[in-house]
């Protein structure tokens, strides 16, 4: 099992918490920000490098924001984009092609009910949550 988030600590204490439940589970953690192109392909890398057959992908991380898109900071706009969207879509893409060969796998893509309309205060969300469904 793979676990990838940024806080290193906290990926640390759930790999603990994943040992006490299942000891034979192989773990590893990578700290990654998946808004960064550049280390989202070397860690894509390095999947592809390791010996891991990946059988199931969960593209869970989501960024949501709440206000008038008018008033909205981009940072937030564009980290919705490369979470919700980018890395989302990377990543199956990078995965597929093992899971073809390998003709075993599963990927499960996190979406929201907010995919299914158009959203007030949270327009830029929705609409990637609806990129989500549709995809
Ligand atoms: N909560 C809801 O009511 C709800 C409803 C419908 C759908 N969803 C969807 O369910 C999924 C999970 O939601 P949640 O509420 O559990 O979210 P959450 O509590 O905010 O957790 C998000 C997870 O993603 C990681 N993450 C966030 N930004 C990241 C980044 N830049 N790079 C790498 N990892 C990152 C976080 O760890 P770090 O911060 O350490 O990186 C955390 O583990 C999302 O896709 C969300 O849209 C949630």
């Amino acid at each position: 099992m793979v676990l990838v988030a940024r806080r290193n600590d906290r990926l640390a204490a759930l790999q603990s918490e994943l040992k006490v439940i299942n000891p034979k589970l192989e773990l590893f953690s990578r700290p990654l920000d998946l808004r960064d192109k550049d280390e989202l392909e070397r860690f894509c890398d390095w999947l592809d490098e390791s010996d891991l057959a990946i059988d199931v992908l969960i593209n869970n991380a989501g960024l949501g924001d709440h206000g008038p898109f008018v008033d909205c900071e981009w940072e937030r706009v564009n980290s919705m984009l490369q979470i919700n969207v980018y890395a989302l879509t990377y990543l199956t893409f990078r995965v597929l092609p093992k899971m073809r060969k390998a003709r075993c796998g599963a990927i499960l893509n996190v979406s929201s009910i907010a995919s299914l309309l158009p959203l007030p205060n949270s327009a830029v969300y929705a609409a990637t949550k609806a990129y989500v469904t549709s995809f």
